[in-house]
């Protein structure tokens, strides 16, 4: 994608299932040529909490859903142990497109550049608008630095609970009125290590990383409760 690329333009008031069909077609950057499908985002539209990664991994791009690889086993299993239904959870990518080199037969992963970040980021926004989440999960420093700010640190700054308006989301910063469900709310955002980055830790320090997560997740779970 050139840097005169335009982002994506998906549909208003459509709902959910209205963007995944949109999201389908999405021309918007290269990446959707050598990819399988579209991975767009999973989850009901009343899910309180979301979580967003980097993009579709290997499996997710063959399956066309998001983190069912070996990340997404992983963050089953932290989800459990903290307390959270991943039935109860919108799961996306800040790129929804697999971006990979072939070697081979094999398709190694490559990092997002930021005009991928930026042709996609209008479906997020448009998840956010539909969902209007309660507590936004970055996994890993791709979707933090998008979501937060380019400076964010996971190490530094993992595991807290900050109040964040969503993009696309207007006027979120207020509580509702307890007579009043369809105000707007406070959202929080917490960033946390990616799945994937607990796999590639070394076996002597990796049970300590995943116990790091799940603390981390269980932050959101009880302010979530
Ligand atoms: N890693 C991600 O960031 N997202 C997925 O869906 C799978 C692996």
């Amino acid at each position: 994608m050139s840097q005169e690329n335009e982002p994506a333009r998906p549909p208003t008031g459509v709902g959910l299932e209205g963007l995944r069909t949109a999201a389908a077609g999405c021309r918007a950057c290269e990446l959707w040529e050598p990819a399988t499908q579209t991975v767009f985002g999973e989850g009901p539209e009343t899910a309180r909490i979301v979580f967003v990664g980097e993009q579709p991994g290997d499996q997710e791009d063959r399956r066309g859903e998001p983190f069912v690889g070996p990340a997404g086993r992983l963050l089953d299993r932290a989800l459990g142990d903290a307390g959270i239904d991943r039935r109860d959870a919108y799961i996306t990518n800040a790129v929804k497109h697999f971006r990979f080199t072939p070697k081979g037969k094999r398709r190694i992963h490559q990092t997002p550049g930021p005009e991928h970040l930026r042709a996609c980021r209008p479906w997020l926004e448009s998840e956010f608008a539909v969902l209007q989440p309660e507590v936004v999960v970055c996994l890993g420093a791709t979707a933090a630095k998008a979501l937060i700010s380019p400076s964010f640190r996971i190490t530094k700054d993992r595991g807290q609970l900050l109040p964040w308006t969503p993009p696309g989301v207007a006027a979120a910063a207020v509580e509702p009125a307890d007579d009043d469900e369809d105000a707007p709310h406070q959202t929080w955002m917490l960033a946390t290590t990616h799945p994937s980055a607990i796999l590639r830790t070394p076996d002597e320090a990796r049970d300590a990383a995943y116990d790091a997560l799940v603390a981390d997740l269980t932050v959101v779970a009880h302010a979530l409760a």
